[in-house]
C-alpha cells in the first residue's frame, strides 16, 4: 500500500468461544492466525478494529452450570475471565472482548429476528421430539443414549453410533435414555419456529461465488447449495439458557442464532468507549468497511449460509470475507488427553513462551483449509534454528563490537548497498503474503532475508577484523548494517512478536516501529544495551508442558459437550460435516482406514440413475453404501462375492435414499469405463490395506 492510499476500514472477528471450556492450542491456532493478521493492518496504518466474545448459551452450558452448583450467569463469568487472561497472555489483542449473554445481542438478535418476521422469512411447525419427563425438558440428540439399531452396542448418542458409524434418528435407537436424568424419554410434540434459509438461495449462490470465500470452501456450499437449502430450526423450548423469543413466551432463540449477532454486540458495545467508530458505518447495508470472519471448518455452513442470510434478511450488510483454516493436530494426531497433547492455553503458557508458538504457527499456516500439525520435535527444531539461531544471532553477535568500539553509536555507513536492496525488494511480496494469510510464505521470505544478513557477517567476520590494526572503521559498518538488516526484520516480523519487537525497539532506542520504517535505515544513532531477546526453547520444558496435560486431565471435570459444529444444523439431514479436500500430509493418509471388503449384496437402488446399493462384509461387521457405478455394472449381482477395497472411517453420509457408511473404491473417467479394485486372492474381508 503506497503510504498516501486512505487507510482502509477493517472490522475482524474470531469465532466466539464456548463459555463452558477451556481454550486449547486447537482454538489458539485461529485467534492467533487472526491477530497477526490484524497487527499486520494495524501497522500498515489500516483502521482496523478486531472483536470477539465468548459464546454463552445453549444446554451445555446450563446443564454443566447445574453440575457445577452454579448459575449459569456465574459459571459464564468465571469462563470469561480465564479466556481473556489466556487470550491476554497469548498477545492476542482485541479491540474488545464481550460476551452473547449481554444486552447490546439481546437487542440486535431481537431486532434481526423481528426484521426477518416481519419481511415473512420465519415459519412455525409442530416438532415431535424426545422429552425428558423427570428434568422435563425436550433433549437434542446428544442427551439421549440408548442402543444402536443397527449393531446392537449399547450407550450409543441419539444421532450416530461411535461402534459401527451408522447415523439414524434419536427415534430409531433402541432403549433410549435420558443421558441427564436416565428416564425413558416420551415423544411429545412442540411448536419450533424457523428461518426460512431456502428464500435467500439465489443470494447465496451469487455471494459465495462473489470472492467471498476460499475457493474448496466454496464448492463444498455449492454442494449444499445445489441439493436445496431447507428451512432452519431456530428455536429451542424452556429452560435453556438464552434469549426468550419475542413474545413468544417460554421460546428461546437456538445459541447458533444469537451467537453470530455476537459479533455486531461486541462491536455495538465497543462503540460506546470509541466515539470514533460508528455502528451503522461498519453494518449498514450500504457500509464500504470491510468485514471478515476468521473461523474453523467445522462452522462453515453457519457463516456462509445461515450468516449472511440473516444479515441480508435484516437489512444488514454481508461479510466481505469468510476465512476458513483446518484443524490443529499435535504430533500427526488428533489432540489426545491420554497422550498429553490436548493441551490447555493456560498449561502452555506456564512452561513456555507464546510468541514460540505464534512464530510455529505462522511459519505453517497458508491460505488453505487443511489440517495443521503441531509436531513438538519441529516446533523446538523451527523455533531454535529460525529466531534464535537466524534472528536474534544477527543482533547478538553485532551489538557489542559497537557498543564496545564506537560507545553504542551506529554508523552513517552501507557497506553492502546490495543486501539492503535485497531487503527493500521482498518487502512488498512479503506484505502481499501477509495480506492474503499466506504466512508461511512471508516467514520463508522474512527468513531467507535473515539467511543473506548472517551470510554476510559471516563471510565479513567481524570477530576477525576487529583483532586486526586499522580495520575498526570497517568494524563498525559492517556491524552498523548488521543491526539495521535486524530492525527490518524485526519490523517485518512485529505482527508475530510483539514482544520481540517491543524489546528489540528498546534496545534501538526507536518509538514503536511500523510497516514504512522498513524504507528508512538508522545512522548516527545512539542504541542501549543489548539484553537476550529471546532464547532457545528447552526439550524439557516440552516434556515438563506434556506431563502437566496429562495432569489436566485427571484434574478436569467430565465434559457435557458442546452444541458445536454441522450436527446441530443437521435437522434437516442435509448439511453435514465433511472436512474439505486438499493436499494431504502422510498423518493424514495414514489416517484413512482402508480395508479389504467382501460384496454380500449388490443391488439397483429404485429412483437412482448412478447408484447401487453394496451391503459389505467388514470383518467384524456389516456396512450398507451407495457407490456411483451402476452403468458400469449393469448386472449388480456379478458383484457380489467379489472382494474390494472399502474407506472404512469416513464419516456416514445421509443421501436421499439412505445413509451411506464409507466408499468402495473404483478407478477410470466415469461412464462404463469404471474399475472396481480388488486385492489379489488369499485378502480377508476386514484386512487393513497398509
Ligand atoms: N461457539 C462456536 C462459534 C460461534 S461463532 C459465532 C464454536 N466455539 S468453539 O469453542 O467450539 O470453537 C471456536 C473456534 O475454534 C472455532 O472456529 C473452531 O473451529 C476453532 N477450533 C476449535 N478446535 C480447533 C482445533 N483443534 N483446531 C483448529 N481450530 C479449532 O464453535
Ligand atoms: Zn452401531
Amino acid at each position: 500500500m503506497p503510504s498516501n492510499a486512505a487507510p482502509r476500514q477493517i472490522l475482524v472477528t474470531s469465532a466466539l468461544p464456548y463459555a463452558n471450556g477451556s481454550i486449547h492450542l486447537g482454538h489458539m491456532l485461529e485467534y492467533i492466525q487472526t491477530d497477526i493478521w490484524v497487527r499486520f493492518q494495524k501497522l500498515r496504518g489500516n483502521r482496523c478494529v478486531y472483536v470477539c466474545a465468548d459464546d454463552a448459551h445453549g444446554s451445555a452450558i446450563m446443564l454443566r452450570a447445574e453440575k457445577e452448583g452454579i448459575t449459569p450467569e456465574q459459571l459464564i463469568a468465571n469462563v470469561q475471565a480465564e479466556h481473556t487472561a489466556d487470550f491476554a497472555d497469548f498477545l492476542v489483542d482485541f479491540d474488545n472482548y464481550h460476551s452473547t449473554h449481554s444486552d447490546e445481542n439481546r437487542e440486535l438478535s431481537s431486532l434481526i429476528y423481528t426484521r426477518l418476521k416481519d419481511a415473512g422469512h420465519i415459519s412455525t411447525r409442530s416438532v415431535t421430539q424426545y422429552f425428558d419427563p423427570e428434568k422435563q425438558m425436550f433433549l437434542a440428540d446428544r442427551f439421549i443414549k440408548g442402543t444402536c439399531p443397527k449393531c446392537a452396542a449399547e450407550d450409543q448418542y441419539g444421532d450416530n453410533c461411535e461402534k459401527c458409524g451408522a447415523t439414524y434418528e434419536p427415534t430409531d435407537l433402541k432403549d433410549p435414555r435420558s443421558a441427564i436424568s436416565g428416564a425413558t424419554p416420551v415423544l411429545r410434540d412442540s411448536k419450533h419456529f424457523f428461518f426460512r434459509l431456502q428464500d435467500f438461495s439465489d443470494m447465496l449462490k451469487q455471494w459465495t461465488r462473489s470472492g467471498a470465500l476460499q475457493e474448496s470452501v466454496a464448492n463444498k456450499i455449492a454442494e449444499w447449495l445445489d441439493s436445496g437449502l431447507h428451512e432452519w430450526d431456530i428455536s429451542r423450548d424452556a429452560p435453556y439458557f438464552g434469549f426468550e423469543i419475542p413474545d413468544e413466551p417460554g421460546k428461546y432463540f437456538y445459541v447458533w442464532l444469537d451467537a453470530p449477532v455476537g459479533y455486531m454486540a461486541s462491536f455495538k458495545n465497543l462503540c460506546e468507549r470509541r466515539p470514533d467508530l460508528s455502528f451503522d458505518a461498519f453494518w449498514g447495508a450500504e457500509s464500504t468497511a470491510e468485514l471478515y470472519h476468521f473461523i474453523g471448518k467445522d462452522i462453515i455452513n453457519f457463516h456462509t449460509l445461515f450468516w449472511p442470510a440473516m444479515l441480508e434478511g435484516a437489512g444488514f450488510r454481508k461479510p466481505t470475507a469468510v476465512n476458513v483454516h483446518g484443524y490443529l493436530t499435535v504430533n500427526g494426531q488428533k489432540m489426545s488427553k491420554s497422550r498429553g497433547t490436548f493441551i490447555k492455553a493456560r498449561t502452555y503458557l506456564e512452561h513456555l513462551s507464546p510468541e514460540y508458538l505464534r512464530y510455529y504457527y505462522a511459519a505453517k499456516l497458508s491460505r488453505g483449509v487443511e489440517d495443521m500439525d503441531l509436531s513438538l520435535e519441529d516446533f523446538v527444531q523451527k523455533v531454535n534454528s529460525d529466531l534464535v539461531g537466524k534472528v536474534v544471532n544477527i543482533a547478538s553477535r553485532c551489538a557489542g563490537f559497537i557498543h564496545k568500539g564506537n560507545g553504542g553509536v551506529m554508523v552513517a555507513a552501507n557497506p553492502a548497498p546490495e543486501l539492503t536492496d535485497a531487503f527493500a525488494a521482498a518487502v512488498p511480496g512479503i506484505a502481499d503474503a501477509y495480506e492474503k494469510r499466506d504466512f508461511s510464505r512471508a516467514m520463508r521470505d522474512i527468513m531467507a532475508l535473515a539467511d543473506k544478513a548472517n551470510a554476510y557477517i559471516a563471510d565479513k567476520a567481524p570477530w576477525s577484523l576487529n583483532k586486526q590494526e586499522g580495520k575498526q572503521d570497517e568494524v563498525q559498518a559492517i556491524c552498523s548494517l548488521a543491526i539495521n538488516l535486524f530492525r527490518q526484520l524485526v519490523i517485518l516480523l512485529k505482527p508475530v512478536l510483539p514482544i520481540l519487537a517491543a524489546d528489540a525497539e528498546a534496545f534501538l532506542n526507536v518509538p514503536e516501529l511500523k510497516w514504512d520504517d522498513h524504507q528508512t535505515l538508522l545512522s548516527d544513532h545512539q542504541l542501549n544495551a543489548f539484553k537476550p531477546l529471546l532464547t532457545r526453547i528447552e526439550q524439557a520444558k516440552i516434556e515438563a508442558m506434556v506431563d502437566a496435560s496429562k495432569e489436566d486431565l485427571e484434574a478436569s471435570a467430565t465434559d457435557t459437550g458442546t452444541e458445536t459444529g454441522a450436527a446441530a444444523a443437521t435437522g434437516n439431514g442435509e448439511l453435514t460435516k465433511e472436512p474439505i479436500a486438499g493436499e494431504i500430509d502422510f498423518n493424514s493418509f495414514a489416517a484413512v482406514d482402508l480395508r479389504i471388503a467382501l460384496i454380500e449384496k449388490c443391488e439397483f437402488v429404485e429412483g437412482a440413475d448412478k447408484l447401487l446399493r453394496l451391503t459389505l462384509d467388514i470383518g467384524d461387521a456389516k456396512r450398507n453404501v451407495f457407490s456411483g457405478i451402476k452403468s458400469a455394472y449393469p448386472d449388480p449381482s456379478k458383484l457380489e462375492g467379489r472382494l474390494t477395497l472399502y474407506v472404512a472411517n469416513l464419516a456416514a453420509r445421509k443421501m436421499k435414499f439412505g445413509v451411506s457408511e464409507g466408499m468402495v473404491l473404483a478407478a477410470g473417467p466415469g461412464g462404463e469405463d469404471i474399475y472396481l479394485l480388488s486385492p489379489d486372492s488369499g485378502a480377508k474381508p476386514g484386512q487393513r490395506v497398509k
